[in-house]
């Protein structure tokens, strides 16, 4: 049994993995959460108190971070500023959290000698053309597109160097698109869902073609827990369970799940350097360490999550109308 510090554990990612963690292992856990607009107390509603605690901090407070990792075996990093869109609108937290956060972590893990699993995102690889018979994999080589993925992809950069400078025992995980219970309403797939509740259209930035390849949220932290019981240190593993899909025929799929005609949706202003294709391509993790996606239809899962957000309204409810006030904004 070990004791796992789990940072952004309040967040959609994280607050899943806690659940994942309590379910199938007899492990402990401590969250590091700042509770800023994206946590949320209530997403560790009913866990176990007597083996998950909530501490809110801040991952760059390096005194509390340091009275943290001392008395945890693994550290699991997911804090994160996580959303693209505010990152154009205002990239100055994304560099404190991502990088001076990430960086605060590092140096309590190399005093403590903590294990430590760094998650990180597809998006550090940039983007591929849509007719690209290429996908990301784990030698591909950096490109980010945005203030948000600039600063995950130099978060990397960061523990590759403690990994290899002071011998810290690291593995990064770069995952593609989630999607699942307790995501936050500013999202592609929470947005439309609940738009649709309220009885608005789903938005569509740009023509709708730039294509995300969706996994299951349990299924990222299935392959996160293996990671850390059998992934070599020093070593980056790609996940991702070959969801390619464009942006369009998401929408439709969720209209035609909740009832509405297909075309039921309206065009938007497109992000500025809209990445057009993500594809990820995950032998390593399948053939070294033997891990397979359970959620293999897409279309199951996303029924799945329709009905959490229809039946979980209290959750989503309070974030809704000030998230939808900043996209408009923009004209979003
Ligand atoms: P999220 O925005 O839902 O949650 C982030 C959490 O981090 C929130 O609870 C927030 O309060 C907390 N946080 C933010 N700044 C903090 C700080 N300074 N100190 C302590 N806590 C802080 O994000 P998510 O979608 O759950 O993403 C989690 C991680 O997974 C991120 O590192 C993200 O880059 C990565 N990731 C996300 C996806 C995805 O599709 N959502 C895919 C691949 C990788
Ligand atoms: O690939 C992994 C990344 O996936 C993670 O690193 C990020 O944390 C996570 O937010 C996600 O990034 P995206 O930018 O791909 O996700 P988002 O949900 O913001 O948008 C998904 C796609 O949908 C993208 O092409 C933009 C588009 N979109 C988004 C919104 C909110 C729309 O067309 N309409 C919308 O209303």
């Amino acid at each position: 049994m070990a004791h796992y510090l789990v940072t952004g554990g309040a967040g959609f990612i994280g607050s899943n993995f806690v659940r994942t963690l309590v379910n199938d292992t007899d492990h402990t856990a401590t969250v590091l959460d700042k509770l800023t607009y994206a946590g949320r107390r209530e997403s560790l509603d009913g866990l176990p108190t007597d083996r998950v605690d909530l501490v809110v901090g801040d991952i760059c407070d390096a005194d509390l971070v340091d009275r943290l990792v001392a008395r945890s075996d693994v550290v699991v990093h997911f804090a994160a500023e996580s959303h693209n869109d505010n990152s154009l609108n205002d990239p100055s937290p994304f560099i404190d959290t991502n990088l001076v956060g990430t960086f605060t972590l590092l140096e309590a893990v190399r005093k403590h000698d903590a294990r430590f699993h760094h998650i990180s995102t597809d998006e550090v690889y940039g983007d591929l053309e849509l007719d690209d018979p290429e996908r990301f994999h784990e030698t591909t080589p950096y490109n980010p597109s945005s203030p948000y993925s600039s600063t995950k992809a130099g978060s990397d950069l960061l523990v590759r160097a403690w990994v290899r400078s002071f011998g810290v025992r690291a593995t990064i995980s770069n995952c593609s698109n989630n999607y699942g219970p307790r995501q936050h309403v500013e999202k592609f797939i929470p947005r439309q869902i609940t738009n649709l509740i309220d009885g608005v259209h789903p938005k569509l930035y740009g023509a709708g073609l730039n294509v995300r390849d969706w996994i299951h949220v349990d299924d990222h932290n299935s392959a996160v827990l293996q990671i850390i019981d059998s992934g070599r240190i020093g070593e980056t593993y790609l996940i991702g369970a070959d969801g390619e899909m464009n942006n369009k025929s998401v929408v439709e799929m969720i209209l035609r799940l909740m009832g509405h005609p297909t075309d039921a949706y309206e065009h938007v202003n497109d992000r500025p350097g809209h990445d057009l294709r993500y594809a990820i391509d995950s032998t390593k993790l399948r053939t070294e360490l033997g891990w397979k996606p359970r959620y293999t239809a897409f279309e199951d899962g996303l029924a799945a999550t329709i009905d959490w957000y229809r039946t979980n309204e209290a959750w989503w409810r309070p974030m809704k109308e000030a998230t939808e006030a900043k996209y408009a904004k923009t004209g979003q």
